[in-house]
């Protein structure tokens, strides 16, 4: 195995978009930032040097960090943030897994333009079940605010509001020619007709579901979140923000030029949310450049088309036997019930909210705890040192409101709710098996929240609509091959089940992956004792992690 190093630089760059000139915060100079390739096995060096002016760490998304907690990278949680000048070394090894993940920072909103690919390859002389593509291809959906992000998310959050919306979603950083002044600026792929593509898209919009889909061609799934599925052929995804899927796409039409397509996938009725659509284009070789003739167009589903992303979302499954594939475990040590939901909190005196409704904070909560991070030292810091009175264990395992979908008077949605602050997190022993039912309550903003759990991947038992109903729901748990995931979108209106074993020591955040969410408090953390050897015992921090 190898030793893969890298060098972020994260500082300002001036870039064109959208018929401006903006400053943005990027990682070498580039949008989206650097890509790292590696392969299982390998340990991965990666020194960021924040020389932004502001607070950073960086996350790497999907990767379990076995061992390795203290490079996680959620602020506040595994570690304080790096500050304008210094620096902080992220060391960590690929363990027993492969596909297709990213990097993202984990502080405010910066995340917008701070995220690249990270592709992990089998080992040498392993290879992939499926014939091997003839190029593989990182696709990287994002979406872009002409202003400062940073200054945008704290001014929603100082007036309750809602993030603000974006002003386009982006394929590989560019925008793609629906957009003004954007022409030029849109992705291109290159194919030879009668090849195979492997692509790896990942969901980096910062508030959105999306819909990808390609003029004439179909796809292939045989991945999600960096775990092998069975084939699955389709001419639609839906990445829920978050998410990665892998596809393989064949150039098997007559030469010509095909455009892609991504928009958002919103559930709700009278929800505002940035709907343009960001357009790239695929050109066979040989065909007349796309400018010069009209590439073919894909159809995308309706913003709400619920029925097609729901059946998207069920109908994958894990590929049994296949590398790195593990078997539902039976024996359940945690049964927790969820409830994932928007509530309303009071409006600090010095400001005006607005809302919705006006007068009050938006706030977000799960099982009507509303999450706010420590501010002196990590979440992990405190773990590991003993800290007392960083955090509690009690997080409820069950709401402590009834739910009922069919009744908002008693849903986690009563205006009335304010939901109570708190540190409150669930200690589990090394090596017991959790299954969480998470219902999604929201009614305002009714959308599917893509809950992300770091440290782990978890099986998706089962997902459906309404109120989850144990006596029937249980018996339509998929325990033979359901799809692996650390990323699920929890349908609007509707619950999913998971189930995991925390056999990774450390401390784990589990939020919603929009990042008008998270700082609202749709968030909760697992902390995992060691388990009984050296082996399964969480090392020291590194001399170099960021203090408070
Ligand atoms: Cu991609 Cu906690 O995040």
């Amino acid at each position: 195995a190898a030793i893969v190093e890298h060098s972020f630089n994260v500082q300002n760059l001036t870039v064109n978009r959208l018929c401006n000139r903006h400053v943005i915060t990027a990682a070498n100079g580039r949008l989206p930032g650097p890509s790292i390739r590696a392969r299982e096995g390998d340990t991965l060096i990666i020194h960021v040097f924040n020389k932004s002016p502001y607070n950073l760490t960086i996350h790497w998304h999907g990767i379990h960090q076995m061992l390795s907690a203290w490079a996680d990278g959620p602020d506040m949680i595994t570690q304080c943030p790096i500050r304008p000048g210094n620096k902080y070394t992220y060391k960590f090894k690929i363990i027993k897994q492969e596909g297709t993940f990213w990097w993202h920072s984990h502080t405010s909103t910066l995340r917008a333009t701070l995220y690249g690919a990270i592709i992990i390859r089998p080992r040498a002389g392993s290879s992939y079940p499926f014939p091997k593509p003839y190029r593989e291809v990182p696709i990287l959906l994002g979406e872009w605010w002409n202003g400062n992000v940073v200054d945008m998310a704290n001014q929603a959050l100082a007036h309750g509001t809602g993030p603000n919306i974006s002003d386009a979603y982006t394929i590989n950083g560019w925008p793609g020619d629906l957009y003004p002044c954007s022409q030029n600026q849109m992705y291109k792929l290159k194919v030879k007709q009668g090849k195979t593509y492997l692509l790896r898209i990942t969901n980096a919009a910062v508030d959105n579901n999306l819909f990808y889909k390609i003029a004439n061609h179909k796809m292939i799934v045989v991945a999600v979140d960096a775990r092998y599925t069975n084939p699955y052929v389709t001419d639609v995804l839906v990445v829920a923000s978050g998410q990665t899927i892998d596809v393989l796409l064949t150039a098997d039409q007559p030469i010509g030029s095909y455009y892609m397509a991504a928009r958002a996938y919103a559930s709700a009725a009278g929800l505002e949310f940035d709907s343009t659509t960001t357009r790239g284009v695929i050109v066979y070789e040989g065909a007349p450049s796309w400018t010069s003739r009209t590439p073919l167009i894909p159809v995308l589903p309706a913003f709400n088309d619920t029925p097609t992303a729901h059946k998207f979302s069920t109908s994958l499954t894990a590929l049994v036997g296949g590398p790195h594939w593990e078997p539902v475990p039976l024996k359940v040590d945690h049964k927790m019930f969820v409830t994932i939901g928007m509530a309303l909190d009071v409006c600090p005196s010095n400001t005006t909210c607005q809302g919705p409704p006006v007068g009050a904070k938006l706030s977000a909560s799960m099982n009507n705890v509303s999450f706010v991070p420590p501010s002196s030292l990590s979440l992990l810091q405190a773990f590991f040192f003993n800290v007392r009175g960083v955090y509690t264990t009690d997080f409820p395992v069950k709401p402590p409101v009834q739910f009922d979908y069919t009744n908002p008077s008693i849903n986690g949605d009563r205006p009335l709710l304010f939901a109570p602050k708190g540190t409150r997190i669930t200690k589990l022993k090394f090596n017991s098996t959790v299954e969480m039912v998470m219902q999604n309550t929201a009614i305002i903003g009714a959308e599917n929240h893509p809950m992300h759990l770091h440290g782990f991947d978890f099986h998706v038992l089962a997902q459906g609509f309404g109120n989850f109903n144990p006596a029937t729901d249980t018996l339509k748990y998929n325990l033979f091959n359901p799809q692996i995931r650390h990323t699920i979108g929890v349908p609007v209106g509707g619950w999913a089940v998971i189930r995991f074993v925390a056999n990774n020591p450390g401390v784990w955040f589990m939020h919603c992956h929009f990042d008008g969410h998270l700082p609202i408090g749709l968030a909760t953390a697992f902390v995992v004792e060691n388990g009984p050897t050296p082996e399964t015992t969480l090392p020291p921090p590194p001399v170099d992690l960021p203090q408070c």
